[in-house]
C-alpha cells in the first residue's frame, strides 16, 4: 500500500506501508505534513518480515528472536553453537512461529556470507537483523593479551561490521531494511567494578560504526540503530559475584540489574515502521544507570 502522506505543492512524500524499514521516500521538496498511514499499533508488526538474530542461541538473542517473532516476523537464529541455535529456532516453532536456525561464527566472513545468503535462499528476504552476538573478557587493562584483545574486537567489532555489510548487500537493492547492532552502555560509561578495556572499546566502536552506516544507507531505505543495554542477567554475566552484582544494583537508579525481557520493547520499535524516521540512534535501555 503506497500513502501520500504530504509535502508541499506538487512535491509528495510517499510512505509505502508494505516496506519493512518503513522509510519514506522523498520525491522533491522539503516539507512534509504528518498524516498517519496505519493505526499507531499496526506500525509496530512485523507480519511478512524476514528477521535474522546473531547470537540467538540464548541471553540477550533468544530474547529477542522471541520478540520479533511474537510480533509477528519470521526468524533466522544464527549462533556459533549450532544446539543453543537449534533450541531457539524449535522453541519459537513449538510457539507456531516460523524459525529457522543457522550456524555462522561471526568473525568468519565467508561465514557470515553464507548465513545472509541461507536465509534469503529460504525467504527470498531479508528485512530485519540484529547483530547481538558478542563476547566479554574479564582483564585489568595491563594485563590484557593481544590473543584477547584479537578475541574480542572480533567478536563485537568486526563480527557487527561484517554482518552490516552482508545484510546490507540484500537489502540495499530492495531500498529496505531495519539493522539493529546490540552494543552496550560500556560505550558511554566504564564499568564497575569489572575491568573490560576491550569490551568498553569494541561496544563504543560500534556505536560510531552504526551511525557512520546509518548516514550512508539513510537515502537508500536501510536504517541502522543500536541498542545498548546497561547490566542484563544472562549467561555471560552469570558468574559475576553477589558483590560485584550488588555494585550493579546500588549505581542503577532503578536499584535492579535488567533482562533480556526488558529489551525486547525496544527491538521491535527498531525493526518496525514504528521508527520510520529514526536512524543512526543509540537507544540506551539500563535502568538509568548513565544518567549518574
Ligand atoms: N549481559 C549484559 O549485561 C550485556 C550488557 C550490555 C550489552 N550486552 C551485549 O549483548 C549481546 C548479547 O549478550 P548476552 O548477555 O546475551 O551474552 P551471552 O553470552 O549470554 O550470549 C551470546 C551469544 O552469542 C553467541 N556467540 C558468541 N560468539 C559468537 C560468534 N563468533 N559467532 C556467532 N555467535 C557467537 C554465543 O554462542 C551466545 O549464544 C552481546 O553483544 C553483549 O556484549 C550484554
Amino acid at each position: 500500500m503506497l500513502s501520500e502522506i504530504g509535502g508541499t505543492a506538487g512535491h509528495a512524500i510517499v510512505i509505502d506501508a508494505r516496506r519493512p524499514s518503513g522509510t519514506g521516500h522523498r520525491q522533491d521538496g522539503n516539507r512534509v505534513e504528518y498524516q498517519p498511514t496505519m493505526p499507531i499499533l499496526d506500525q509496530f508488526l512485523l507480519t511478512n518480515h524476514r528477521a535474522l538474530v546473531t547470537g540467538g542461541g540464548r541471553g540477550i538473542g533468544r530474547a529477542l528472536a522471541l520478540a520479533l517473532a511474537e510480533a509477528g516476523a519470521d526468524v533466522a537464529v544464527a549462533d556459533i553453537d549450532q544446539n543453543t541455535a537449534e533450541s531457539t529456532a524449535e522453541a519459537l516453532r513449538s510457539l507456531g512461529f516460523n524459525a529457522l536456525a543457522v550456524r555462522a561464527d561471526v568473525t568468519k566472513v565467508p561465514e557470515v556470507t553464507a548465513m545472509v545468503d541461507a536465509v534469503t535462499a529460504e525467504w527470498g528476504q531479508l528485512d530485519i537483523a540484529v547483530n547481538n552476538a558478542g563476547v566479554a573478557e574479564m582483564s585489568d587493562a595491563e594485563s590484557i593479551e593481544e590473543g584477547g584483545w584479537n578475541a574480542v574486537l572480533d567478536v563485537n567489532l568486526k563480527g557487527v561490521f561484517f554482518c552490516c555489510r552482508e545484510e546490507a548487500r540484500v537489502m540495499l537493492p530492495r531500498e529496505s531494511g531495519s539493522i539493529i547492532n546490540v552494543a552496550s552502555m560500556s560505550a558511554q560509561i566504564v564499568n564497575r567494578p569489572q575491568h573490560h578495556a576491550h569490551y568498553n572499546a569494541s561496544k563504543a566502536a560500534v556505536v560510531q560504526m552504526t551511525k557512520t552506516c546509518a548516514a550512508e544507507w539513510a537515502t537508500h531505505g536501510v536504517r541502522v540503530n543500536c541498542i545498548s543495554p546497561g547490566h542484563m542477567d544472562t549467561p555471560m554475566t552469570a558468574d559475576m559475584d553477589d558483590e560485584a552484582r550488588a555494585t550493579w544494583v546500588t549505581n542503577t537508579p532503578m536499584e535492579r540489574i535488567g533482562t533480556p525481557a526488558d529489551l525486547q520493547g525496544a527491538a521491535v520499535f527498531l525493526a518496525s515502521a514504528a521508527s520510520a524516521y529514526v536512524t543512526g540512534h543509540d537507544l540506551v535501555i539500563d535502568g538509568g544507570y548513565t544518567i549518574w
